[in-house]
């Protein structure tokens, strides 16, 4: 059975329609409602289809949710946990390494710290590939679990006033969401940022030219009680070039309950995780944090993105 995705391989949040985001957010409702009352009742969606998880970067969340997600569905799941026990590790290149794995899967999700090297593996694979992360670049399936998140706490996704926090310049899940949100009309944008860790200026031009009010600053200020959305994230210490670099700008944002004064009501919190230093522990407590819902909901989107993937929705 054909996909009804407009995309074959899950890249970049460029590949995705804003018809694809309705489609995967609504199948992922029916998988949140149907796991509530009958954990078992998709084990057959996705019977004899078989997963390949291949990471060259640490994961927590993305990988175990994926896989997760296909024993949801009925499917099985073969895993590299540590790229370095691949044969890349005697020199395979990732081209080679597409042409072989994709003839023992159905589909394949895949991370990596080198920009734009699951666009080339992609490109010898004969299933399709979903990008887990490309080193800054992007990260299209956790956007759509922080959508999912967003429509499922909001209530909407347009109209929207959102503040981004922390690594905006290494940062693929802001990358990616961004690109996702711009889709939903009349959204206000901060990025809150060190001013050595801005949003690239071209997604700012992006938004502002699809009428999006976009606002940028290097403190919290009194932004915060504007905010439908708190979106909060982990300077990417892998990234910099030395750790001195890094320990300039690791502790600039830390969240606490006292930056939190004045909140909306209906503020949600969000967080990619993992998270280091900055959300205080004291926040998990507070009404807004979200950010473990979020985590859970990853289970339920990446079950919608498999099903539709593989061409099995009905
Ligand atoms: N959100 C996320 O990508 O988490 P992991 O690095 O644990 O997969």
């Amino acid at each position: 059975m054909l996909s009804k995705l407009s995309f074959n391989h899950l890249l970049s949040a460029k590949d995705v329609q804003k018809q694809d985001i309705l489609l995967l957010l609504d199948a992922a409702a029916s998988f949140h409602e149907g796991m509530a009352s009958d954990v078992c009742q998709f084990c057959d969606l996705a019977k004899g289809k078989i997963l390949a998880s291949l990471f060259f970067e640490a994961s927590t969340r993305t990988r175990f949710s994926f896989e997760s997600a296909m024993c949801r569905l009925g499917g099985a799941v073969l895993t590299l946990e540590n790229g370095a026990s691949s044969s890349v590790k005697k020199g395979e290149t990732l081209s080679d390494m597409g042409r072989i794995v994709s003839g023992y899967a159905d589909i394949i999700v895949m991370r990596h710290p080198a920009s734009n090297s699951v666009k080339e593996f992609s490109e010898y694979s004969q299933v399709p590939v979903i990008n887990a992360g490309d080193g800054p670049m992007e990260h299209p399936s956790q956007s759509l679990v922080d959508l999912y998140s967003i429509s499922y706490f909001q209530k909407k996704l347009d109209g929207l006033s959102i503040g981004f926090v922390g690594d905006l310049k290494f940062g693929r899940t802001v990358n990616s969401l961004v690109q996702l949100l711009a889709f939903f009309p009349h959204q206000q944008f901060y990025f809150i940022s060190h001013p050595s860790l801005k949003i690239h200026p071209d997604k700012v031009k992006l938004l502002r030219d699809l009428g999006h009010r976009v606002v940028e600053l290097s403190e919290f200020g009194d932004v915060v009680p504007e905010l439908d959305v708190l979106y909060m994230t982990r300077v990417q210490a892998e990234r910099f070039e030395s750790k001195a670099l890094f320990d300039q700008v690791k502790d600039h944002f830390v969240l606490t309950e006292k930056s939190l004064l004045g909140c909306k009501p209906t503020l949600s919190i969000f967080h990619p995780l993992p998270r280091i230093n900055e959300i205080s522990i004291e926040v998990d407590q507070h009404p807004a944090a979200r950010y473990f819902d979020q985590a859970k909901f990853g289970v339920y989107v990446r079950m919608a993105v498999l099903w539709h993937m593989l061409g099995r929705a009905i």
